[in-house]
């Protein structure tokens, strides 16, 4: 059982950020024998690592949790087994298979990255975390994820999950933005023997167990050195970020149909979903309406705007901007529509377009409006 205290002898916990310190090897022996225990069994985990398995895991879990992720990443690997199958494919084949998961510009940087592999490293991914920081995409986290995981390098892994374990077991951490301390921190607790181990316990721990709200201190194997459990603040640290209020970004979209198809419009390069497809849009300035922008897009786009209606708003909250998309659909207009090939007229039964989650929302609005048109008994001639 750990000692009752209080943090008026928390003075006494030895300091932490000094290279040898007595409480790292119990700390380093404790979490590696709980993540041998407890470690979720997941498939870049099997047999021995594959750097280029644990390359896509480790982008993907940056902005997603590993259940969330599981299906995108088997997904992903089949239709891209390897650095130059990934490097090979279309862009659009990668979006396609990224659809969903957010945070495109990861996707163009993966295959950026595959194709900088294969030119100047013969497609081998290099161990060394300078050398995968010099490709699109891969920061220091990524870099010391991979150079430990998959080449048993000893290097250093710090993100939200590592920071809020180092947050509460070496409380009081004072860090700047840069997070300079918890990487300090990190350099000095990753072990030469089995680093990669090392990083995943943390992270695993912070997953599964020092979570954001009511840690399970109970189940903790850290517990007895966690300074924040001491001084009995866990619950406080660290303090929750006050994010800045996310921007409105609003739209009028459109939903063409013909013959169970809708219209697709290619998103232009750079900006928000840059490269995906998407419906139709425009955006809203404030004391716009939505109902005459959505009709004069219609137009713009060589159909005439008689049969338009409302449909639905559809809200979706992103990163840093709430994005609305005020939906109106047109059934089968009149015209020719639009005949350049940055847009397509798209079937949702069978999906192959890489699109946003709002995108897809927009277009599931258009799938139930088939259903029901379908079931719908016919006029008789
Ligand atoms: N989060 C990001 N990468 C992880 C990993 N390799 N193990 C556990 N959690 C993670």
């Amino acid at each position: 059982m750990p000692p009752e205290a209080s943090s008026d002898n928390l003075p006494r916990m030895p300091r932490p950020r000094t290279a040898s310190n007595p409480i790292y090897a119990p700390i380093r022996r404790a979490l590696l024998n709980w993540y041998d225990r407890h470690q979720r069994p997941l498939p870049w985990r099997r047999g021995p690592p594959d750097p280029y398995h644990i390359w896509i895991a480790e982008i993907m879990l940056q902005q997603t949790q590993v259940a969330t992720a599981l299906p995108y990443w088997r997904r992903f690997v089949r239709r891209f087994p390897n650095v130059r199958r990934l490097a090979e494919s279309s862009i659009e084949d990668v979006l396609a298979h990224w659809s969903g998961l957010g945070y495109y510009r990861r996707a163009h940087h993966l295959r950026d990255a595959a194709r900088r592999i294969v030119a100047e490293h013969r497609g081998r991914i290099p161990s060394d975390v300078d050398a995968l920081m010099s490709l699109p995409g891969i920061g220091r986290y990524t870099a010391g994820a991979i150079s430990s995981i998959a080449f048993g390098r000893r290097a250093a892994v710090v993100d939200g999950n590592v920071r809020r374990v180092f947050a509460r077991l070496f409380h009081p951490v004072e860090s700047g933005r840069d997070a300079g301390a918890f990487w300090d921190l990190a350099a000095i607790l990753v072990p030469p023997g089995r680093p990669g181990d090392f990083n995943q316990a943390v992270m695993e721990l912070g997953a599964l167990v020092c979570l954001p709200t009511s840690p399970r201190c109970q189940a903790c194997p850290l517990a007895r050195f966690c300074a924040a459990r001491l001084a009995g603040v866990q619950d406080r640290i660290p303090p929750a970020r006050r994010r800045a209020p996310r921007k409105l970004l609003e739209v009028a979209s459109l939903l063409i149909t013909r013959r169970r198809r809708v219209l697709l419009v290619r998103r232009d390069p750079g900006g928000l979903w840059a490269g995906l497809w998407d419906v139709p849009h425009v955006p809203l300035e404030s004391d716009a309406r939505a109902d005459i922008l959505a009709g004069a897009l219609l137009r713009d786009l060589g159909f005439s705007a008689d049969g338009i209606r409302p449909l639905e708003v559809v809200t979706r909250q992103l990163t840093h901007r709430t994005f609305r998309a005020h939906v109106f659909m047109a059934n089968s207009p009149r015209g020719a529509g639009p005949r350049s090939d940055r847009y397509r007229w798209y079937d949702p039964r069978r999906p192959s377009a890489g699109m946003s989650r709002a995108a897809e929302q927009i277009i599931k609005l258009g799938a139930a409006q088939f259903a029901r048109a379908a079931q719908r008994p016919r006029a008789r001639a």
